[in-house]
């Protein structure tokens, strides 16, 4: 039997230190370390143990066996807590990382997303007007009949509404509310909305009853450009044209402005580029003319100021509509359209 120096009897203090610091650097988990100590500070413990039998000692001899004892304690009690934090630690960073949710999907590097090429294409227009000092604006893609043919100068009934014959909504009225078939519309919105001068452009999704084709999509994109200003000439639209073509597809495309009809400019013309797909040799793309059209453009009709409460006399502006499918069409040389609708990964990846 041995004992320290101040002696409480049948336990040698600085053992027991020294096995609790070697015992609670062993223990691998929370509950083993609860187990240790239990048997070293618990009721059944030897501390306990120890405490119990000051009784039998000289009440001199008790005061400082009872400091050593409390002393011991401590050191035991300090031992265990600042394993408890390390176990703890450790156990509540393998628990995170066994509940964490993962929730990205990697894939490789090719086939991670990127902007729809019509996207794309949008955003581009929408730099190169910019530059020019346009605004960008927009309109709804459910317009009302007025808007949509009315306010452009093609009254009910109107003989070249049919050229744009369309989705008709189950909405008021029947065949009041269409889903818009140009983005036309959203000119007489800005012209309602700001008092002139205007240079914006209008970019957005169309819809028309067309069968598709190699050149045609039911549900296309087009951007409008509309100028209100004081002495606008048709000079100003085919100069506007021409910079927006070389700067969007490069110096070797060649523009024309060929004499067309719109209800809502006059005179009109179809804006037409070389096909870039056959260089102008004739493909089927281009119908073998070698030219695709872009779009119409022409100086804005006096009617149409007129339904805007816009003096004719005082006012003068251009505009034009081109088909942003058909930029893409052009700039990326793709000979079917309809590939941008089926999103075929295949072709989305090389786009
Ligand atoms: N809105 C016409 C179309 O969709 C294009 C156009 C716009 C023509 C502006 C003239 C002026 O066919």
């Amino acid at each position: 039997m041995s004992a320290s120096a101040a002696g409480a009897p049948g336990t040698d203090l600085r053992a027991l230190v020294e096995r609790a610091r070697s015992a609670s650097a062993d223990a691998a988990t929370v509950e083993s370390l609860r187990q240790l100590e239990s048997e070293l500070l618990g009721k059944q413990g030897e501390l306990a143990r120890a405490q119990r039998s000051l009784g039998a000692l000289a009440p001199d001899e008790r005061r400082a066996a009872g400091l050593e004892i409390q002393e011991a304690r401590r050191a035991v009690e300090a031992l265990v807590a600042g394993r408890r934090a390390v176990l703890a630690d450790a156990e509540r960073a393998v628990r995170v990382e066994s509940e964490r949710l993962d929730l990205t999907e990697v894939l490789d590097a090719p086939t991670r997303g990127h902007v729809h090429i019509v996207q794309r294409t949008r955003d581009q227009l929408e730099d190169v007007f910019v530059g020019m000092g346009f605004a960008v604006a927009e309109g709804p893609e459910v317009e009302t009949d007025w808007y949509n043919f009315e306010a452009l100068n093609m009254p009910i009934a109107h003989p070249a509404r049919g050229m744009w014959d369309t989705f008709y909504l189950e909405l008021g009225d029947p065949e009041t509310v269409v889903l818009r078939t140009h983005t036309s519309p959203v000119q007489i919105r800005l012209m309602q909305q700001q008092p002139p001068p205007v240079y914006a452009v209008m970019p957005g999704r169309c819809y028309r009853r067309d069968t598709p084709d190699a050149r045609h999509i039911p549900i296309f994109h087009q951007i409008e450009g509309l100028v209100v200003d004081r002495g606008i000439s048709f000079a100003d639209l085919a100069g506007t044209i021409e910079t927006f073509t070389t700067a969007y597809f490069g110096p070797d495309i060649h523009a024309r402005l060929r004499p067309a009809y719109f209800p809502f400019t006059e005179p009109s013309a179809e804006y037409e580029i070389t096909c870039t797909i056959c260089k102008g040799a004739g493909c089927r793309t281009c119908s073998q003319t070698g030219w695709v059209e872009l779009g119409g453009a022409g100086m804005v009709d006096p009617a149409v100021f007129a339904a805007v409460g816009l003096d004719p006399e005082e006012w003068t502006g251009f505009a034009f509509g081109f088909g942003i499918d058909r930029c893409a069409q052009m700039r990326h040389e793709i000979p079917d359209m309809r590939v941008l609708l089926e999103n075929d990964v295949r072709v989305l990846r090389q786009l």
